[in-house]
């Protein structure tokens, strides 16, 4: 267990409470969180909770929600999130690794904002740098993600998560394409990055 106390985060109407070694909702975040395009009733997966903002979203929008982290401490969170907004029954939380929590299941729409930056060596094991931190490039979680994301998608399914300029964005999209989705990207440029947030669709 991390020591320190828990942190305010906000999100228009919604108020979570961030605990020690949980990512708070940053830029990345937000820009996910503006443009969910979620449909009542649709079963949506959210990887990689956090203090599960995205999955507490979906489910105010109707959806029925399975999020997952990787960091007990994270699913432990967005539980106790979820309660403070009023979807506590709403969303089931799994702990693991990507889709392994799923099994084979499959859905209407995956979301992901994934450990993105290349590894500095600073964060190692640290579970703030398992948030932040995608390996040596900065693919090492979604390469894998993407490998398995047509197997959990239903025909027409849909996927929205995010890319950066310092995680090879272009070589993610080419194999998007490969795998056989249309996408569309958004761009936002910050301060040390531009992230690139991608709406993907299986072909019917
Ligand atoms: C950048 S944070 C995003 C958190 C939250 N969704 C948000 O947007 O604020 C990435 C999250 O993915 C989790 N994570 C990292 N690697 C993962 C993996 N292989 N499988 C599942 N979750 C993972 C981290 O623990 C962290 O909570």
């Amino acid at each position: 267990m991390k020591s320190g106390e828990n942190k305010p985060a906000f999100y228009g109407d919604l108020k979570f409470m961030v605990a020690p070694g949980v990512y708070a909702p940053a830029e990345d975040t937000f820009l996910i969180a503006d443009n969910l395009d979620v449909r009542a009733g649709e079963e949506v997966l959210e990887i990689g909770t956090g203090c599960g903002i995205l999955a507490i979203s979906a489910a105010k929008a109707g959806a029925k929600v399975v999020a997952t982290d990787s960091n007990p401490a994270a699913v432990a969170c967005a539980k106790e999130n979820a309660k403070l907004n009023g979807v506590g029954g709403k969303i089931d939380f799994r702990l693991g690794n990507l889709f392994e929590p799923v099994a084979w299941k499959a859905f209407d729409l995956v979301i992901f904002n994934p450990p993105y930056l290349p590894a500095s060596g600073e964060l190692e094991g640290d579970s703030i740098g398992l948030a932040c931190e995608g390996g040596r490039d900065g693919t090492a979680v979604i390469s894998p993600f993407l490998k398995s994301l047509p197997r959990h998608l239903r025909k027409g399914g849909r996927a929205i998560f995010l890319l950066s300029s310092f995680s090879k964005s272009d070589e993610c999209l080419k194999e998007l394409s490969r795998l056989g989705f249309e996408f569309e990207t958004k761009k936002e440029k910050l301060s040390f990055e531009e992230l690139v947030l991608v709406k993907a669709r299986m072909a019917e």
